[in-house]
């Protein structure tokens, strides 16, 4: 399984032929200016949630690629409105897509759309798929829900934000760690603006003294899995 990071919240994994793209914000990025957008290939992209830092480059990518949107209802709707063509609306729970099973399950956030418009619930998404099994949060602050995941899935790997101020920082991630019985973490939505930047080596030290990796991948860096 092949992990690519695009920065902040942006990253593709590829599977068994199938390229899922998560919460594209590249282009807006200033920090990813060096990602050629147009390279990015997808045949689904997955959208925690409403806000411009996990959205901006949804409409521009799929209508390139005419890779299918899936997220929650709101969101979809809304994609829609803006020229997506291929959508999969959800709320919570799960779904059978061709590259596994995925449950889509609640995040401790908000999702207003760039426009103002209601963006339904947030979310993050259990993939359990013929390579791995993984968890992305999404923006969430730490919650009991997630210790739920273990009885769906035993993870090989969950992808959590550790920035703070607008989700779980590294202690609150590690605490999610041990919830969701995972000991190997990429951490995301860290660094891009000034509420968010963190001490990288601090940070993996709260991980490696609780027995667990974290990752903290470098904009662009491909991490097999
Ligand atoms: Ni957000
Ligand atoms: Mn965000």
């Amino acid at each position: 399984m092949k992990f690519t990071f695009y920065g902040h919240s942006s990253f593709s994994i590829e599977t068994d032929g199938k390229k899922l793209l998560f919460d594209p914000f590249i282009s807006a990025n200033e920090q990813a200016k060096h990602i050629d957008i147009d390279s990015i290939e997808a045949d689904y992209i997955l959208v925690s949630h409403g806000h411009a830092d996990h959205i901006a480059d949804v409409v521009y990518i799929a209508e390139r690629t005419g890779a299918t949107v899936i997220s929650n209802f709101e969101v979809v709707t809304w994609l829609k409105n803006q020229g997506v063509k291929n959508a999969h609306p959800m709320n919570f729970g799960p779904a059978n897509f061709p590259f596994g099973k995925l449950h889509f399950l609640p995040a401790w956030h908000s999702s207003g759309l760039p426009d103002g418009s209601y963006g339904g619930n947030p979310g993050g998404f259990l993939l359990q798929t013929a390579e791995h099994n993984f968890y992305y949060s999404g923006d969430t602050c730490l919650m009991m829900d997630m210790q739920l995941i273990p009885r769906y899935a035993k993870l090989d790997f969950a992808i959590l934000p550790v920035g703070g101020n607008f989700t779980m920082d590294a202690a609150d991630a590690v605490i999610a760690a041990e919830f969701i019985q995972c000991n190997k973490v990429i951490g995301v939505h860290f660094d891009t603006f000034g509420y968010i930047v963190i001490d990288h080596s601090k940070a993996k030290e709260i991980f490696s003294a609780a027995g667990k990796e974290l990752i903290l991948p470098a904009i662009g860096e491909i991490i097999m899995l």
